[in-house]
């Protein structure tokens, strides 16, 4: 259903490119969340299954094409193994649980990032919920889990590099398109809108190619908190953005610049 127009949008001010097409979201603060209730940091990532499901409903309702989710970095394999487990516990019963819904909804789970490192029954899960909303054209919902963006760029670089190696390649027709064909999700346009809740403002090695032109919003809610009216105010905020890409106010507005 999605061309892959990757990069600059083609014409930014038009009303089509007043809603995003594609949003990435780091869901930050379930910790601090349960914390504040004096309840188990996993009791944090349960609440912020429900905000998953809202904002998968919101970009549904909005006919937001595509919704990428940071659910487990690269880097969280350090954190306690008993959260570890944990997570990976609630991944195995968000798949089990919400396939059905996705399914009702027309939406696409796709999962990004290094599933070698999850354990077998996991990799068999993740396999069979893609297969089963495989056919849906509605939202394409990706979870990045066990995701960084290095390990994205890096896994792009090696295949472009064996290419050269075998001959099949030169050096110098390595372009920017290339790479991009090479990371994941190349089929999907990137994001416009990069949200990030828990009132951290970085982007914690998060599809750091893909989002070079994306619109970043920050909010100080934690993440189980983050409802519709807080995504509304994200599709709000990203309306009123002029996308520049690069080229002069005047030229994306069509004004006479007065130089
Ligand atoms: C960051 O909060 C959140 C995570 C590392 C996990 C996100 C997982 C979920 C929302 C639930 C599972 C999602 C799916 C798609 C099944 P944090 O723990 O870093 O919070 P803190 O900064 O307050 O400590």
């Amino acid at each position: 259903m999605i061309k892959g127009v990757k990069g600059e949008g083609e014409n930014p001010v038009s009303t089509a490119s007043r809603k995003p097409r594609h949003i990435a979201i780091i869901m930050d603060g379930n910790g601090r969340w349960a914390k504040q209730r004096h309840l188990p940091r996993h009791a944090g990532h349960k609440a912020g299954v429900k905000t998953v499901r809202t904002c998968v409903e919101q970009c549904v309702n909005h006919g937001i094409e595509v919704l990428t989710l940071f659910a487990f970095s690269s880097e969280n394999w350090k954190r306690p193994e008993k959260e570890v487990g944990l997570l990976m516990g609630l991944f195995v019963a968000a798949l089990k649980m919400e396939v059905k819904r996705l399914k009702r909804n027309n939406v696409q789970l796709r999962i990004i990032g290094d599933r070698s490192a999850f354990s077998n029954k996991l990799q068999k899960l993740i396999v069979s919920a893609e297969a089963a909303t495989a056919g849906n054209t509605g939202l394409v919902l990706q979870i990045a889990a066990s995701y960084g963006g290095r390990w994205d760029i890096t896994e792009a670089a090696r295949k472009l590099a064996e290419r050269v190696k075998q001959g099949d390649l030169l050096p110098e027709k390595v372009t920017e398109e290339l790479i991009s064909s090479e990371l994941s999700f190349a089929d999907l346009p990137d994001p416009d809108l990069f949200i990030r809740t828990g009132g951290e403002q970085r982007l914690s090695n998060f599809l750091l190619w893909q989002s070079a032109y994306a619109e970043l919003y920050f909010t100080d809610l934690l993440w189980p908190e983050f409802r519709v009216d807080e995504f509304l105010q994200a599709l709000g905020s990203f309306s009123c953005r002029l996308r520049r890409f690069g080229k002069t106010s005047e030229q994306v507005t069509g004004e006479n610049p007065e130089i």
